[in-house]
């Protein structure tokens, strides 16, 4: 590979070597394909381009690729990228969602399917996954990630490069990945996109950072940076964090490329007077491929020919583009990815479809069901639908929807009426619009609340509140959808609320006046039947937050990992602390937060052994038991503190987890192999270390709900070691024989 990399660099011009740095539009991610027209298949010909993105389909990037191999002088292929960033056609939950699934392994699988739809139809490059962590809830693109955790985020991150690249990144079905948006994207002040992140080197090693060292150690292959600027300096200009983070001590060797058109707007930044200079800004700091700017094919060529940006940094980016296409096998066979055979065979196939409906019920968050009103029953005689989302069938798709359709969507009217029995009447109304002022259509809706054995209530944002220039400033539900939700409760009929959107939103009053409260977020092309499986019982609810639910915005940023203050928040108004006069300091629902149609119970925690050295790796036990009547999938949480430090560290730490499987009476052993390492922090220094002393571990089913807790300690330093998202912990799980349970009717709904 090296060798004919060096021979086709010796061989290129300056504007071929540039046309590689070059990624085009070749349509929008509404109309794909719509921008290649014979003036961009000309600067193929010309070798004048090396990506296009936006575009899809077998037979037309097949044509393409044949342009750029076999017309143009040195024949170099095109690498072809798009936002398949929660499936390609079959459209999965978005990435929010099903980070609440706390699944790994059917986040990769969600990954795998997606990458087999993409390459088949010739995309050999996705824009994912985003890994940005996100605690303010007003920025819309929180619903792209995997939340506020970096732990989470980071295992969230690695499974995703996993299932896009599969085992070999030459394979023809395995999608080239690339995290995004390096770095601190998530940390925007007011929670604007785009806008500035003023973060400390701390709080970017330690938050912001693991996710994508996750994703670099996985294999990722490519990296995006980010449209923000850290502290004043562009992260499309930032060499330190490119250089010295990424490259030098991450050993990243994959190609970076700009956001869409962020080298011309560092401009706008006001850190580079034109488009030469922005270019040239950007190629110096390690961004190798230009996204639409057009920057490095129109302006740096005078610089390289002038002396004044050494050839060298431009060959440095070739080389990395040139090494990505070989990976990827395309040199090799550049027609492997498009397949017009393949395409009709794994697109929307019956197998992908079915595993979205079970990534959609397990990313489903059971937040509130006061007495067991849920699960509905299906015999129910007369169901009120009522609700502006109800019925939507586009909204589920949520932001970034690639070739997602409408009309592939089962709608949650669509999925109740699948579920429910033959003699079950289910009356609906949109009640009013998602966004409107008009109460006009209240009385309808009372009307059928009134007549109805219970009332399904679907309130919350659709497809285009959230995702990317979609923050908001309120986080109430919009429109007049409280006021339908007020006429309607106050009936006091058995009301289930869903919930849609693609971020936590403020509903403290919701989360008190309803008896049933569930976040379904956007669930992807089978929502409805994902969220009818979950009412009617045939699904056992089991996500649990990602991210916390702030009582109003106000209280935004509020996530649970965070430090103490010298003066922690008290309830009692007569001390002074850490906390609002007008508003509680406690969240409406936690991190971690979920919950079931069984109970589970946890005890015998066991930590061992009670001292350690570096290299240890620390035991830490549990048995939980399902003391319910249905089977269900309970997510074990274990968070660790270390009390006394030299730099203050969070109450709370998420250092493993684990979705287990237990029959009603079933019982498991967990062990939670934590590796000692990963208990340390960045010192004074910004040196890595975990200090001696006593460490606390608890395990819970939140991070408000602690069932256990324990403490060991560590006798040694541990310098240098367990860079955070670097090292995981381990479970090994037992399932010990099962307690006679007290089965009834109910259990043998659930195999
Ligand atoms: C977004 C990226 C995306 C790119 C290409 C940008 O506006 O920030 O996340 O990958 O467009 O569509």
């Amino acid at each position: 590979m090296e060798h004919h990399v060096e021979e086709l660099l010796n061989e290129m011009t300056l504007d071929e070597k540039l046309g590689q740095l070059t990624q085009s539009r070749g349509g929008r991610s509404k109309d794909l394909n719509s921008l290649v027209d014979d003036e961009q298949k000309a600067l193929v010909r010309q070798g004048r381009i090396g990506s296009y993105l936006h575009v899809a389909g077998a037979e037309f990037l097949t044509e393409l690729q044949r342009l750029a191999v076999k017309e143009s002088r040195l024949g170099i292929p095109l690498l072809f990228g798009l936002d398949v960033v929660h499936g390609y056609r079959t459209i999965f939950p978005v990435p929010l969602a099903a980070a609440c699934s706390w699944d790994p392994d059917a986040v990769e699988q969600a990954a795998r399917l997606a990458a087999e739809e993409a390459t088949a139809a010739g995309v050999n490059w996705t824009f994912a996954p985003m890994v940005d962590v996100a605690r303010d809830p007003r920025w819309g693109r929180i619903v792209e990630g995997a939340g506020e955790d970096p732990y989470l985020g980071a295992v969230m991150a690695a499974a995703q490069v996993r299932g896009y690249q599969g085992e070999r990144l030459s394979d023809p079905n395995s999608l080239l990945a690339c995290p995004k948006h390096f770095v601190a994207y998530g940390a925007g002040v007011g929670g604007r996109d785009y806008d500035s992140a003023d973060v400390s080197p701390r709080t970017l090693a330690e938050v912001y950072l693991p996710p994508f060292r996750a994703a670099v150690q996985a294999g990722a292959g490519s990296l995006m940076t980010a449209f923000n600027d850290i502290a004043g300096i562009p992260m499309t200009a930032h060499q330190s964090l490119l250089q010295e983070v990424l490259r030098d001590r991450w050993g990243f060797s994959g190609l970076v490329v700009s956001d869409w058109n962020a080298i011309d707007e560092l401009r706008a930044h006001g850190v580079a007077g034109d488009r030469a200079a922005a270019g040239a800004l950007a190629l110096r700091a390690g961004v190798d491929m230009d996204m639409v700017s057009g920057i490095y094919e129109q302006d740096l060529g005078r610089l390289v020919e002038t002396g004044q940006l050494p050839t060298a940094v431009v060959d440095a980016a070739v080389r990395r583009v040139l090494r990505v296409k070989h990976w990827l096998g395309l040199f090799e066979d550049p027609f492997r990815y498009g397949n017009t055979a393949r395409e009709q065979r794994v697109i929307l196939s019956q197998s992908h479809v079915a595993f979205a409906r079970e990534i959609a019920g397990k990313s489903i968050v059971l937040l509130k069901n006061d007495g067991d009103l849920l699960p509905l029953d299906k015999n129910i005689e007369n169901l009120a639908l009522i609700g502006p989302l109800a019925d939507d069938r586009k909204a589920p798709l949520g932001s970034w929807k690639a070739l997602g359709q409408p009309d592939d969507v089962v709608s949650l009217r669509a999925g109740i009426l699948a579920a429910v029995g033959p003699n079950t009447e289910v009356q609906a109304a949109a009640g009013c619009d998602l966004d409107g002022d008009s109460t006009a259509g209240f009385a309808e809706a009372e009307r059928l609340a009134k007549a109805a054995d219970a009332v399904v209530l679907v309130l919350g944002e659709d497809d285009d509140m959230s995702g990317e220039a979609r923050s908001r400033s309120r986080l109430e539900l919009p429109g007049v959808q409280r006021q339908l939700a007020e006429r309607v409760l106050a009936l006091k009929k058995p009301t289930v609320v869903v919930l849609m959107g693609g971020r936590p939103l403020a509903i403290p009053w919701l989360a008190e006046q309803a008896p049933v409260l569930v976040e379904t977020w956007l669930l992807g092309v089978q929502m409805g039947s994902a969220v009818a499986d979950v009412l009617f019982g045939d699904v056992n609810p089991s996500g649990k937050l990602v991210t916390t639910f702030p009582v109003g915005v106000g209280q935004v940023p509020i996530f649970y990992g965070h430090r103490n203050t010298g003066r922690p928040a008290s309830t009692d108004p007569s001390k002074d602390s850490a906390r609002y006069i007008d508003a509680p300091i406690q969240p409406v629902f936690p991190f971690g937060h979920g919950l079931s149609y069984t109970t589970f119970n946890y005890a015998d925690l066991e930590v061992t052994p009670p001292e350690v050295d570096a290299g240890d790796i620390v035991q830490v036990r549990c048995t939980v038991t399902n003391r319910g009547k249905r089977a269900g999938d309970e997510v074990v949480q274990l968070y660790a503190r270390d009390p006394v430090a030299s730099v203050a560290q969070p109450v709370q730490k998420l250092v493993g987890f684990h979705r287990l499987r237990l029959q009603p009476g079933e019982a498991a052993t967990l062990t939670f192999n934590l590796p000692v390492e990963m208990l340390g922090y960045y010192d004074a220094e910004m040196s890595y270390r975990v200090e001696p002393g006593e460490f606390r571990v608890a395990i819970g089913a939140s991070s408000a709900d602690v069932r256990l807790d324990g403490s060991f300690r560590l006798r040694e330093e541990v310098r240098d070691q367990g860079e955070p998202g670097s090292v995981f912990s381990r479970v090994d799980v037992t399932k010990n024989s099962a307690e006679t349970p007290p089965l009834d009717s109910d259990a043998k709904l659930q195999p």
